[in-house]
């Protein structure tokens, strides 16, 4: 991870100050860099330790990083990391074009991997998270959204650059196809039940270890799987506050909400969706030899489900 980070320093450079200042200012911040640990754990565990392994992970957290901007520009978040999101401290404008800075320098240094495979699963990720993303816009304020419609979304919007992660681990290890459908398959589902949780922290998340805000969901009018499994559990007192809320979106029912969503077991059903795709993903590790990488990648599906930031 160090050698990852290394990397990451190296090539966020710009000779555009604004354009260092801002990308600096996002990946000085942290995280979690999930994705990187995903492919590198990844890897570990097909025995595969060639350094093409550090840039396609710097790649991967590079475009999980612009999306990340996108993303806090048009949820209108205001915190991210702990820190303010760019968007609120350089504006929208400049962080939708270092956003953009971020994804094709990505595409730039997987170019330099030299596989055509390499570059068509990332071009397909980068790809079907912008479809999740729009198609999750034109779900906003719809009350009506079924869980299969959620759980598109979710796929889309995040899974698939988890799935890629490890997809592509297994490209650079050289797997045979039924290990690259199993590490494609536990990222895909690590990713699910990744999303569904953060969709619950939204709600029930403590600001100061998540280090964004809660609420940022209803504002938006996202009719997440709290939300719809709250319409579904909820009497008709409850099921109405939940569907006027999505409808209006803003914030001033959040308290009300987030009862409701307690109250009615919409967040521990949600919690329990999340921990069948974990289990899902631990399943598909099976494919895979026992080693220290499989154990911590099936403590990484745990960590997806039991975390709190
Ligand atoms: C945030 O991802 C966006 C989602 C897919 C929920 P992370 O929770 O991995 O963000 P960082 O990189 O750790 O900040
Ligand atoms: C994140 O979805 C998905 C992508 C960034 C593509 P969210 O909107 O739920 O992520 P947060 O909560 O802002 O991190
Ligand atoms: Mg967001
Ligand atoms: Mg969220």
């Amino acid at each position: 991870m160090q050698a990852v980070d290394a990397v990451i320093r190296t090539r966020l450079h710009s000779d555009v100050p604004l354009v260092r200042q801002i990308a600096e200012y996002i990946v000085a911040a942290g995280g979690k860099r999930l994705r990187p640990a995903l492919l590198l754990l990844s890897a570990g565990a097909l025995g595969y330790a060639g350094a093409q392994r550090h840039p396609l992970a710097a790649v991967v957290e590079f475009i999980h990083t612009a999306t990340l901007l996108h993303d806090d520009v048009v949820d209108a978040s205001a915190l991210r990391r702990g820190k303010e999101t760019a968007n609120a401290q350089f504006g929208n404008a400049a962080s939708v074009l270092v956003g953009d800075f971020l994804y094709s320098r990505a595409f730039q240094m997987m170019v330099d991997v030299g596989s055509m495979r390499v570059m068509q699963v990332l071009a397909d990720a980068t790809n079907v998270i912008a479809e999740g993303e729009v198609l999750q816009l034109m779900n906003c304020h719809n009350p009506n959204l079924s869980v299969a419609g959620y759980l598109q979304v979710v796929r889309y919007k995040t899974a698939k650059l988890f799935e890629a992660s490890a997809r592509l681990a297994a490209i650079l290890g050289n797997a045979r196809p039924e290990v690259e459908e199993s590490l494609a398959t536990y990222g895909m589902h690590l990713g699910t039940a990744f999303q569904i949780v953060d969709d619950v922290l939204d709600y029930s998340g403590e600001r100061d270890q998540i280090g964004k805000s809660l609420g940022d969901d209803l504002a938006e009018g996202k009719p997440t799987l709290p939300l719809i499994y709250a319409m579904q559990f909820g009497d008709a007192g409850q099921s109405g506050v939940v569907r006027r809320a999505l409808e209006t979106g803003g914030r001033d029912a959040f308290p009300e909400i987030s009862q409701a969503i307690e109250a009615t077991g919409a967040l521990q059903a949600t919690l329990d969706t999340a921990s069948a795709e974990a289990d899902l993903a631990r399943l598909a590790l099976q494919a895979l030899p026992a080693s220290q990488y499989r154990d911590a990648l099936l403590q990484l599906a745990a960590f997806a489900v039991d975390r709190n930031f």
